[in-house]
């Protein structure tokens, strides 16, 4: 993996959209490497595309994508300003299944290569595959809300995925919480 580990964005996209790594390549119409600022403070990472998004090549683009997009400006964020989107996938998988673990770790040194190229202060795990990939140990998200984890020396939040949420509402207060917890470390973070 050191060859990723030294590539570019311009090389990083051409490598994610040729990638074999895994069978996720067998179906998907394009790999979606994520959107937004290279130079973000805050970083979200989802799961893998869904059908909208393998169609559109751009992550969250679907119902659970205008969820986020709403759960940003609930703490003044907007796509693409200091925020970058990724995935811990970055092909479809079929049906919208959950990636398996052989699959997160194939797609992993992407996205280890985007943070470092990224830099930001503050990441989001929106769900327990973006928790387990970038933890890299079992994450029950219910437990892991509230608390701050690490990400080589990058400061981690853990909170629903918005797909989720749409199918559990009651949880979409936990999730306000969890967003307002996010801001406030970020202040901390910014010295504000
Ligand atoms: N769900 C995700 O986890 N990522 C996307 O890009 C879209 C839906």
């Amino acid at each position: 993996m050191q060859r990723i580990a030294a590539m570019g964005w311009d090389e990083l996209q051409a490598a994610v959209a040729d990638c074999r790594d895994c069978r996720l390549c067998e179906q998907r119409k394009q790999a979606v490497l994520g959107v937004g600022d290279v130079e973000a403070d805050w970083l979200f990472v989802g799961e893998g595309p869904g059908a909208e998004e393998d169609e559109r090549g751009e992550p969250f683009v679907g119902q659970a994508g205008k969820l986020l997009d709403a759960m940003l400006a609930a703490i003044d964020l907007q796509r693409g300003r200091k925020v970058y989107i990724g995935n811990a996938v970055k092909c479809r998988p079929p049906g919208n299944r959950t990636p398996e673990a052989a699959e997160t770790a194939a797609c992993f040194p992407y996205l280890q290569r985007q943070i470092e190229l990224i830099r930001p202060k503050l990441i989001v795990a929106l769900g327990k595959p973006a928790a387990e990939t970038l933890l890299d140990a079992e994450v029950k998200v219910g437990a892991s809300r509230g608390r701050l984890f690490d990400y080589r020396g990058i400061p981690l939040i853990v909170t629903y995925h918005p797909a989720y949420l749409l199918r559990t509402l009651p949880d979409k207060a936990k999730a306000w919480e969890d967003l307002c917890f996010a801001r406030a470390t970020m202040n901390k973070l910014a010295g504000a």
